[in-house]
């Protein structure tokens, strides 16, 4: 099957610099959305991918074309042609015309609706199947809207066969009425639609060369038109404006949590939960309010994450307890960890198993080895760190002398104590004790104390009186006196 996904219109309506089939649902363009639907419907044996309509921001989703291909083989497979000038829908597709299979039915998508499901394109695409013995028909994805109001009715005949379909702003009021729309969404058949593009006109309200007049044509021609609907009104629905694009993010979240719940996932309340990417987890994970996840995301069997944690593509390991509020960012933590609240950990952060980052501490581009903690305060940057060290609170690597990263070696049963500062780059050697307060420039050699403090004195010493602003008050008095007076 041809498939084509018309994606050159601007989209007014959306007030932005980005071509509207580029802004993101769950993450991933619009676009995405409706090319991954349609190459699992082809399957990997068919050599020409979808066929999408290019124009206006043409070079972005070019590009954006390229991207994706890089990270997935088969966008390779896409095709894009090009309408220079958005004349209507039917023009657009005229575009795609030369890169069609004849011998295919073509399947007709667009790239500002996202979340129509494989499922229901399936049956769509069978509908149009000679099945039975029977002519290839026309087959058109309606729905029933409460309010139609913008769409294009399906006018049918007494006998409920399709007539033609009319846009709404050439529709009579008794067609206006009509709750039966057509969501654009169609299977035709290829060498007759050739010929049917070929002849369209634009003597309509809007000037365009509109798809729809094809269904007329269709039916002069006696080729058999079949409908069929989707099971739920989100997979029709498109995104012309923010408000739009922001109702369908909640229900395809809805969706994703539905997901997550069916295989094992504990959401305290799948309304409050933002999958952004693709999110795997074991048995018996938790996840509590709030928590947003970005690109791949990985929680392993046992993991409880509480309110309001942000994770982006990280490898959390078996029971692991992420507290509320952290921010975990391209990290490893190994089973058993404890992270949180108010924790950060970004790119490189490396943790192995049973390891304790505690609030407001930072981890960059740092190993941190089995059973280690810095629970409290600590800025840990471009560090291995052994087994068994304790961090102290307020801890600080001083990784960055203004121009380069310099590395900070912390051995095993280290421990550090509260306020020091590790000059990098710097070695502390295995079972050190740091004494508070240190800032430690050279290396520190195993087994002693190192220390690096003024001696601490004690002087007789008066404390000072804080001086009296007798004039300020009374000038004050007089000028509220006086005016009292008056
Ligand atoms: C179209 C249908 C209407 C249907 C509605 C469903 C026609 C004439 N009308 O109307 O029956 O109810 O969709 O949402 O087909 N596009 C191009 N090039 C163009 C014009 C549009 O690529 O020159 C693309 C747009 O990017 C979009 C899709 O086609 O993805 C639909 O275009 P839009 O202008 O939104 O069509 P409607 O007027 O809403
Ligand atoms: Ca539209």
């Amino acid at each position: 099957m041809n498939i084509v996904i018309l994606a050159a219109g601007q989209g007014k309506r959306m007030k932005s610099a980005l071509p509207k089939v580029l802004q993101t649902l769950a993450g991933k363009p619009l676009l995405q959305h409706v090319l991954s639907t349609a190459l699992s419907l082809q399957g990997k044996q068919v050599k020409t991918g979808p066929i999408v309509v290019v124009g206006h921001g043409a070079a972005d989703v070019k590009e954006f074309l390229a991207l994706a291909s890089k990270e997935d083989p088969s966008y390779n497979k896409v095709l894009t042609a090009l309408q220079a000038e958005q004349k209507g829908t039917g023009h657009a597709l005229l575009q795609a015309l030369p890169k069609l299979d004849v011998q295919a039915p073509t399947l007709v998508l667009y790239g500002d609706v996202p979340l129509t499901s494989k499922k229901t394109l399936a049956k769509l695409a069978k509908l149009a199947d000679g099945v039975h013995g029977q002519d290839s028909a026309l087959a058109l994805l309606t729905q029933n809207f409460a309010n139609p109001t913008g769409y294009g009715r399906i006018v049918r005949d007494a006998d409920g066969s399709v007539r033609e379909i009319v846009e709404e702003k050439d529709a009579t009021p008794a067609q206006k009425r009509i709750p039966e729309i057509n969501t654009g969404i169609m299977v035709l058949p290829t060498n007759a639609l050739k010929k049917w593009l070929k002849a369209l006109r634009a003597n309509n309200a809007q000037g365009e060369y509109y798809l729809t007049d094809v269904i007329a044509m269709a039916v002069k021609e006696g080729v058999p038109i079949r409908t069929t609907q989707a099971d739920d009104e989100f997979e029709v629905i498109g995104v012309n404006s923010r408000e739009q694009l922001a109702s369908l993010e909640r229900v395809h979240q809805l969706q994703i949590a539905k997901q997550l719940m069916d295989d094992g996932v504990s959401l305290a309340d799948p309304i409050r939960i933002d999958v952004r990417g693709t999110l795997e987890c074991g048995t018996d994970v938790f996840i509590d309010v709030g928590c947003v996840f970005e690109g791949c995301v990985s929680l392993d069997s046992g993991t409880k994450l509480g309110p309001y944690c942000f994770i982006r593509n990280s490898v959390i390991g078996q029971n692991v307890t992420i507290h509320a509020f952290s921010h975990v960012d391209g990290a490893k933590v190994g089973k058993q960890s404890l992270i949180g609240p108010y924790a950060r950990l970004r790119p490189g952060a490396d943790l192995a198993n049973d390891v304790h980052i505690g609030n407001f501490v930072e981890v960059k581009n740092s190993k941190i080895a089995a059973n280690s903690k810095a629970n409290h305060l600590s800025y840990v940057g471009d560090s291995i760190v052994g087994s068994r060290v304790n961090i102290g609170a307020g801890t600080i690597t001083c990784n960055y002398d203004g121009v380069n990263k310099h590395q900070t070696i912390i051995e095993d049963d280290v421990f550090i104590g509260s306020d020091t500062q590790l000059v990098a780059p710097v070695r502390v050697g295995r079972g050190a004790t740091l004494g508070a307060g240190t800032t430690l420039t050279k290396d520190a050699p195993a087994n002693q104390l190192t220390v690096s403090r003024t001696k601490q004195i004690s002087l007789q010493w008066q404390r000072p009186v804080k001086a009296e602003k007798k004039v300020a008050i009374k000038k004050t008095v007089t000028k509220k006196s006086a005016k009292g007076k008056q």
